[in-house]
């Protein structure tokens, strides 16, 4: 979900709705407004808007009169309650001065809504912000601020929000914990959004509230301060990307932009970060000596979804070039399963948005337990960024597109850092360490080379783009690339798509191979180059039809991606890139909507 509001003297809606539009990338089933109308009499007061499916929408269903130059807006991803005109937020108290946009959950929903209901208040929705607009409403204190604080106080669970009170015109007051609130400083106007990509546009000063903070906006000052009313300090920073990272930049979607920008993005991972004279790397923010990295007799790796597979291809790069027994678990599982937490395992946590809600409350669960968390993060100052004990900045850029692509690579190619540095403290060779460097620093040119490939990949999305159903092959290193490159095309082709080892398809899937049912193989130049081909003989002896990605071209499959060869522990990276492609054609092909799947969105910040 997302939240915006703005408080200055600009017209307020078209701003509001500029800024839904840039975050709707975070959810996209309903979408409302609400402003501090201007005028006197009966034409004051809070007005607002609100519709079913995206900001286009809404925006299309503004009442004529809908002026004024305070409000806030929400753009939501349904979880209590489905996608309706009454879900969406903001939501009003019964009196309808109260205003409320809320991200998060309320724990504690059922509770509250039944002893308002039996105090006589009627809901106008099934969603839980609802509670926070009544309490809100129904508060005897004097000041919004305290109203606010008075109905927080019931509450148990994760919000950032943001209320609008018809006696209040001068203000907008927000409160954190759990979901980000961000504060953009202007002149003689502030902001407030969920992310700054809503702000960046307008300003890149921005104050990012922490949990149990407020804040009071008004057009010339802002103050914060925790939920018990005591003041705070608020730092402004300097937003590092600018406005232009967050467009298009002559791309028709996102996915397109942000697998072009790779290369790029690629070698902000590498800058500053390399050091030819011990053949190894600097991390600065891992917080890790060498004495405690050798330490390390584990190493746990937690994600969601692509990061997930991020994680998977970075456990293997440890486990090779460290050799620390390493593996990867999705967030979601590792947190449920009363995991044996060991004082010897190197826990990281991997997350492009960093508030992933499975991967903030493992590694909470983590740090309760005393372990050393690191995070291997995207959005800078994110929560997770902050939860853990230290940790590597991707620097993938700002990523919108709901599925992952670069920041994907660039979070294998800071793995491949990691594993290079706890390698070089360990018993990785100078020569080694020198080898992968080399490897880390070809990286972005063969990046380039295997994108000018594109209207070959593309040709070949249209010959697969019929099936029903494909399957994605890969051994040790390629089998977490084919899990990706399989993700990626049900993600945003809605083709459904599996991914099994290759050495395991005899053990079952082969049942499922004929002409109708393609698979996908990766297929590097390593050890396991024969056992590969013998695995795609299996598949042609049953008619099966073959896309191999590979370094050289391969007898039995129907076509061939070349990609150029690297390090061998740094080829996944590269196999992964082609299949982007592949799935970005392929949903092109059929019309999807590219950068907004259906029923998914950027950032999880739920259950
Ligand atoms: C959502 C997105 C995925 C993403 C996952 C983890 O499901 O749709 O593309 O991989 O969350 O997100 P994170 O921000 O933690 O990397």
């Amino acid at each position: 979900c997302g939240i915006v509001g703005y408080i200055g003297k600009r017209d307020v809606a078209p701003l509001l709705l500029e800024g839904l539009q840039r975050l709707e990338y975070r959810g996209y089933d309903s979408a409302g407004i609400a402003i501090h109308a201007n005028g006197t009499g009966k034409a004051a007061g809070l007005k607002i808007a609100k519709a079913k499916g995206r900001v286009r929408e809404l925006e299309s269903r503004l009442p004529k009169r809908f002026a004024g130059s305070t409000g806030i807006a929400h753009t939501r991803w349904a979880t209590h309650g489905a996608p309706t005109d009454e879900n969406a937020h903001p939501h009003l108290d019964t009196t309808g001065k109260v205003a409320v946009v809320h991200n998060g959950i309320i724990d504690n929903a059922a509770e509250l809504r039944a002893r308002l209901t039996a105090d006589g208040v009627e809901f106008a929705s099934e969603t839980d912000t609802e509670v926070l607009a009544h309490l809100i409403g129904r508060s005897q204190a004097e000041k919004l601020e305290e109203k606010v604080r008075d109905a927080l106080r019931h509450i148990e669970g994760t919000y950032g929000i943001a209320v609008l009170h018809a006696d209040f015109t001068d203000r907008i007051v927000v409160a954190r914990n759990g979901s980000p609130v961000v504060l953009g400083i202007g002149e003689h106007e502030m902001f407030v959004s969920s992310d700054v990509a809503a702000l960046v546009s307008h300003t890149r000063q921005v104050v990012t509230l922490d949990d149990g903070e407020m804040a009071t906006l008004k057009a010339d000052d802002y103050r914060t301060y925790t939920t018990e009313g005591s003041r705070t300090t608020a730092t402004p920073e300097t937003v590092e990307y600018a406005a232009e990272s967050y467009d298009l930049g002559g791309h028709d979607t996102y996915m397109h932009k942000e697998i072009s920008e790779q290369a790029d993005a690629v070698d902000r991972a590498l800058r500053g970060r390399i050091d030819d004279r011990f053949s190894t790397v600097h991390l600065g923010g891992l917080n890790l000596d060498a004495r405690e990295a050798r330490a390390v007799r584990r190493v746990k790796i937690l994600g969601c979804g692509t990061s997930y597979h991020a994680g998977q291809i970075g456990a293997q790069m440890i486990e090779e070039l460290a050799r620390i027994p390493s593996d990867a678990e999705p967030a979601s599982e590792f947190r449920y399963r009363d995991p044996v937490v060991d004082p010897d395992t190197l826990y990281v946590a991997v997350s492009q948005s960093g508030e992933t809600y499975d991967v903030l409350a493992a590694v909470q669960e983590l740090k309760r337990k005393g372990a050393r968390v690191l995070g291997l993060v995207n959005v800078v100052g994110s929560a997770i960024a902050r939860e853990t004990d230290g940790g590597i900045y991707v620097h993938a850029g700002p990523e919108v597109c709901v599925v992952s692509t670069k920041c994907f690579t660039n979070m294998v190619v800071s793995f491949a850092l990691l594993a290079l540095h706890l390698g070089r403290i360990r018993d990785l060779s100078v020569a080694d360490g020198k080898r992968i460097i080399e490897g880390l620093r070809k990286l972005p040119g063969q990046i380039d080379e295997i994108l000018k490939g594109e209207a070959e990949v593309k040709k070949l999305a249209a010959e697969y783009a019929d099936a029903k159903s494909m399957m994605f092959i890969g051994r040790v290193r390629g089998y977490p690339v084919a899990r990706e490159a399989s993700l990626k095309l049900k993600e945003v082709s809605y083709i459904h798509a599996e991914a099994y080892p290759a050495s395991e398809l005899k053990h079952g899937p082969l049942a499922l191979i004929e002409p109708a049912m393609p698979t996908v193989a990766i297929v590097p130049d390593d050890d396991l180059l024969e056992k590969n081909r013998a695995a795609l003989e299996e598949i042609k002896a049953r008619h099966g039809r073959i896309l191999a990605v590979a370094h050289q071209e391969q007898e039995k499959a129907d076509h061939t991606i070349l990609v150029p060869k690297n390090e061998p522990e740094l080829d996944p990276i590269l196999m992964g890139i082609p299949l982007q492609l592949l799935a970005y054609h392929t949903a092109l092909a059929l019309g999807r909507d590219i950068d907004k799947p259906r029923n998914l969105a950027k950032s999880v910040t739920v259950e």
